[in-house]
């Protein structure tokens, strides 16, 4: 591999969108941010000047960050934030890994505005395990809010309530022409009769999980979260925030005398409030050069018919429940599934949301007057105000984290059923410690305690296989016979399903400190996230090396 450079610089830069012109947070002046392109086996080595007042940090969402753990990016997990004037040259090395991925910011709420893909190309002279596409395109999807997405959230986390939601959806920044005043902020993908495009979708919405189709086209799945999935065709797209999927496009054999929105609306279940509208964007077919009897004007393509997609309803869980089980792992000799067939470590953690006593002398604006809370085992987690993996490699733990994570619910209950008045749910800091190399299956069980809700699961550091799920409650004795360990997906989000569970298996082959957390913004901020320490194993390739001499003091 060879050494690529980038340089993003964090400034503030008027945006316009639905007539709400503000000064944003962004990279390079660019809303979204600027792609990264690199190849498998490639160095990293991307400066972050900080031009702005607020504090930054940057994540490279599905990096696995073998023994790099200092360029991982969540404030305060492993880095203390970049502060104004100041700089940090994130590096690190692709091993192994190849698709799409995308960076984002790792603090507050910054990431609204500071997102981009992170193309990760295969080595020099190794093919896609499909024919090569004609082109490919990253499609990103946002939120906007005409608000500052920071006071936003502040405001929700003062008053103890739901935060207010975004005023729209984007693709590449652009709202679209279903929106008031958004009709020239549409993105249009134009396209040759007769080719295959590559379609590489990310989710970076903030807080919702997005149905996305093109109407009168099929798009076929390659792969999820950047690894090779056995190639399956699908009207809908069902995307988690945090997820990426790479579809091929067929487009037509001939020029259609016609124009195709694509549209994304949410995917929600629960009680919560979420912004119910729609982003469209146009699949325009461009002109056969040699076709004189079509006038090339722009006015003429206007006058087209335009189809419009079908989605399904926004709380299709079976929908959601069927696009999941079809995504399974290549799972050949050059792309093997390579899940752990031996358990050493097993975790059953609940996952949901909840709330907590208000605060004396404050007024709540959760359920019954209580404050929102979300937790992990009855855990909600509080980050601490140095980095965690600063604390561990120099043995500094006290005061910052306790290795006391439950590794069952502290209070079990019926998980989908009436649940309890109180269910116990404290805040802390603690982690999970594992031993290099454990073998760790864990279950996730979605709890119904504010309405059954899908909440989007990410582990930082690794891909996990998804070896089962299912509704109801978790059965240890009954559904692990049902494990699928020949060809289980392989990613680094699972939508954790409504109302059910889902079991992951993992390698815990990388030494540091590893966030897990909802990818719902909303759930991380009300606590709904924990944190894996990888012990160092024995050999000098399976140790965490020591932090660079730039990494952000507190
Ligand atoms: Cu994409 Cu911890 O985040």
């Amino acid at each position: 591999g060879i050494t690529r450079h980038y340089k993003f610089d964090i400034k503030l830069q008027n945006v316009t969108r639905l007539c709400h012109t503000k000064s944003i947070v962004t990279v390079n002046g660019q809303f979204p941010g600027p792609r990264i392109v690199a190849r498998e086996g490639d160095r990293l080595l991307i400066k972050v000047v900080n031009h702005v007042p607020n504090n930054i940090s940057i994540h490279w969402h599905g990096v696995r960050q073998l023994q790099s753990g200092w360029a991982d990016g969540p404030a305060y997990v492993t880095q203390c934030p970049i502060q104004t004037g100041q700089s940090y040259v994130y590096n690190f090395t692709i091993v192994g890994q190849r698709g799409t991925l995308l960076w984002h910011a790792h603090i507050s709420w910054l990431r609204s505005t500071l997102y981009g893909p992170l193309v990760i190309l295969p080595k020099r002279n190794v093919s896609y395990p499909f024919a090569k596409p004609y082109k490919e395109v990253p499609i990103i999807f946002g939120e906007w809010w005409n608000a500052d997405p920071e006071a936003v959230i502040s405001q929700a986390l003062q008053m103890g309530g739901g935060p207010n939601v975004s005023d729209a959806y984007t693709i590449n920044g652009l709202p679209g022409p279903l929106y008031n005043c958004s009709a020239k902020d549409t993105f249009k993908l134009k396209v040759k009769p007769g080719k295959t495009y590559l379609l590489r979708f990310i989710n970076a919405a903030l807080n919702d999980e997005l149905f996305f189709s093109i109407a009168n086209h099929t798009l076929t799945v390659v792969e999820a979260d950047a690894v090779y999935v056995k190639p399956f065709e699908t009207k809908t797209l069902l995307i988690t925030p945090g997820q990426t999927t790479n579809v091929l496009l067929k487009t037509k054999p001939h020029f259609p005398k016609a124009t195709f929105l694509m549209t994304a609306r949410p995917y929600a279940t629960g009680l919560g409030t979420f912004d119910n509208t729609t982003v469209a964007g146009i699949l325009e077919y461009e002109l056969p050069s040699n076709n004189s009897t079509i006038s090339h004007s722009a006015g003429s393509i206007k006058k087209l018919p335009l189809f419009r997609p079908t989605l399904p309803p926004l709380n299709d869980t079976s929908f959601a429940a069927n696009f999941t089980k079809k995504l399974r792992s290549l799972a050949t000799s050059q792309f093997p599934a390579n899940v752990p067939e031996k358990v050493d470590e097993r975790f059953f953690f609940t996952v949901g949301l909840g709330s907590s006593p208000c605060p004396q002398n404050q007024t709540c604006q959760g359920p019954n007057g209580t404050k929102f809370a979300a937790s992990v085992n009855n855990v909600s987690f509080a980050l601490p105000m140095t980095a965690l993996l600063q604390a561990h490699f120099f043995g500094q733990s006290n005061g910052v984290y306790t290795p006391d994570f439950p590794s069952t619910p502290i209070f079990p209950f019926n998980y989908t059923g009436t649940p309890p008045n109180n269910t116990k749910v404290s805040n802390g800091t603690k982690v999970v410690v594992l031993n290099f190399n454990t073998s760790v299956e864990l279950v996730m069980q979605d709890t119904s305690i504010l309405g059954a809700e899908s909440h989007p699961l990410h582990l930082h550091g690794f891909n996990f296989f998804i070896v089962g799920q299912g509704f109801g409650n978790y059965d240890p004795n009954k559904d692990p016979a049902k494990f699928n360990l020949v060809d289980p997906v392989e990613r680094n989000t699972v939508g954790v399903p409504a109302g059910g569970w889902v079991a992951i298996r993992f390698l815990a082959d990388n030494p540091g400190v590893w966030f897990m957390h909802c990818h719902l913004e909303v759930h991380t901020s009300w606590g709904l996230k924990m944190a894996w320490i990888v012990l160092d194993g024995k050999l000098p390739n399976q140790k965490l090396l020591p932090p660079p001499a730039d990494l952000p003091k507190c």
